[in-house]
C-alpha cells in the first residue's frame, strides 16, 4: 500500500498521469446520469456533481446510499465508482442499475464490482491499485469527469494539471492552527463539496474530527449556534479568488454577527475555473491533514476502524 502522505505530495502529478493516460472516450449520451459512490471513491461524485450545478451540461446526481435513488427509473446512466471494488453500498447501487435495466458502468481496480460489470457486460474503467481509495482520487475523478458531457471539461481538466504543478500553500503554518482544535470548515457553492473532503481528509488522516458545512445554507441555522461554541473551535474559510460580491459580503456578515470572538483560517483557491479552483484547495486540504496527523503523532495512511467496521457487517 502506498503511504497516503506519498500520494499526498504528488498530488498534482497523479492528476497530471491520470490526464494524459485516461483516453479521452465518448462521453455517454445521457443527460442525467447518477454517481454512485461512497468515502473516498463517493467524493468523486460529489465533485462531478457540484461542478455540473456550477458549468451545466448534464444533471449529475452524487448517490452515498445502498441502491439507488427511488426516482430512478432506468433512464439516467449510472456510474458506480468504488476503488476497492468491494463495497456493499456501492455494489448495491450496481445490483438495483441491473433490476432497472439501467445503462451502468464501473470505475475500479476490481472485486467484485468488476466482476458484476463482467457478468453483465458493463463497461468497467480500471484504475490503478496500491493506492488508499482517498488518495486515488486524481485516478477516479478524471475517468469520470470525461465521461460527462460537462461544459468546457477538457480545457477545466488542462487547466487544473498546470495549476495543480504549482505548491498547494503552506499546509504546515494551517496545521498548527487547527492542531487540537475542532475546525469548521465552510466553502460556498463547490467549495461546500470541498469542506467536506477538507472534513474527510482531516478525519481519516490526521485522526481527528472536524465539521464542516455549506453557505450560505449555514446561515439560516449554524450560525446561531455560534452563541455558545466549543472552546476549542476554529474556522476555516475556502474562498475562491474574485468570487461574487453577494458572497464576499456574506463571509464579513456572517463573521461580524457571529464569529467575532473566534480564530479563522482563510485559503484561497487558485486557477481561473471552478476545477482547478477546487482541486487547488483539495491540495491543500490533503497536505494540512497529513501535518495535522504528524502533530497528532498518528500514522496517515491506515483506517483500522472502517477496515474492522466492513468485517463486522460481512460476518
Ligand atoms: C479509504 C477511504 C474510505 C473508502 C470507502 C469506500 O481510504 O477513504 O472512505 O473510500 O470506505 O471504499 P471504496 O473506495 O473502496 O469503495
Amino acid at each position: 500500500m502506498i503511504p497516503v502522505e506519498k500520494d499526498v505530495a504528488r498530488f498534482g502529478a497523479l492528476f497530471a498521469a491520470a490526464a494524459t493516460t485516461t483516453p479521452q472516450p465518448q462521453p455517454c449520451s445521457a443527460t442525467s446520469v447518477i454517481v454512485a459512490g461512497m468515502g473516498g471513491s463517493g467524493i468523486a461524485g460529489r465533485l462531478a456533481q457540484a461542478l455540473a450545478e456550477r458549468c451545466g451540461g448534464l444533471r449529475v446526481s452524487a448517490w452515498s446510499d445502498y441502491g439507488l435513488p427511488a426516482w430512478a427509473d432506468g433512464s439516467e446512466h449510472v456510474f458506480a465508482v468504488s476503488y476497492s471494488g468491494n463495497t456493499a453500498e456501492t455494489l448495491s447501487g450496481a445490483e438495483r442499475a441491473i433490476e432497472l435495466g439501467t445503462n451502468w458502468e464501473a470505475i475500479t481496480t476490481g472485486g467484485r464490482l468488476a466482476a458484476l460489470a463482467h457478468e453483465h457486460s458493463a463497461p468497467v474503467t480500471a484504475v490503478e491499485p496500491g493506492h488508499q481509495p482517498r488518495a486515488a482520487l486524481p485516478l477516479l475523478l478524471v475517468p469520470l469527469l470525461r465521461r460527462l458531457t460537462l461544459s468546457g471539461i477538457e480545457a477545466q481538466v488542462a487547466e487544473a494539471t498546470e495549476v495543480l504543478a504549482e505548491p498547494a500553500g503552506d499546509a504546515g503554518a494551517i496545521a498548527a492552527q487547527l492542531s487540537g482544535k475542532l475546525p469548521f470548515i465552510y466553502g460556498a457553492g463547490g467549495l461546500a463539496t470541498v469542506a467536506y473532503r477538507w472534513r474527510c481528509q482531516i478525519e481519516e488522516n490526521a485522526k481527528q474530527l472536524a465539521v464542516h458545512h455549506a453557505l450560505p445554507e449555514l446561515d439560516h441555522n449554524e450560525i446561531v449556534g455560534w452563541a455558545a461554541p466549543p472552546g476549542n473551535a476554529v474556522i476555516v474559510a475556502l474562498r475562491e479568488p474574485d468570487e461574487p460580491a453577494r458572497v464576499a459580503a456574506r463571509w464579513e456578515a456572517s463573521r461580524a454577527v457571529a464569529w467575532r470572538d473566534v480564530p479563522v483560517v482563510e485559503c484561497r483557491a487558485h486557477g481561473k475555473n471552478p476545477l482547478a479552483r477546487w482541486l487547488s484547495l483539495v491540495q491543500l486540504g490533503d497536505a494540512v491533514s497529513v501535518e495535522l496527523a504528524h502533530l497528532n503523532g498518528v500514522e496517515p495512511t491506515p483506517v483500522v476502524v472502517i477496515e474492522e467496521l466492513k468485517r463486522r457487517l460481512e460476518e
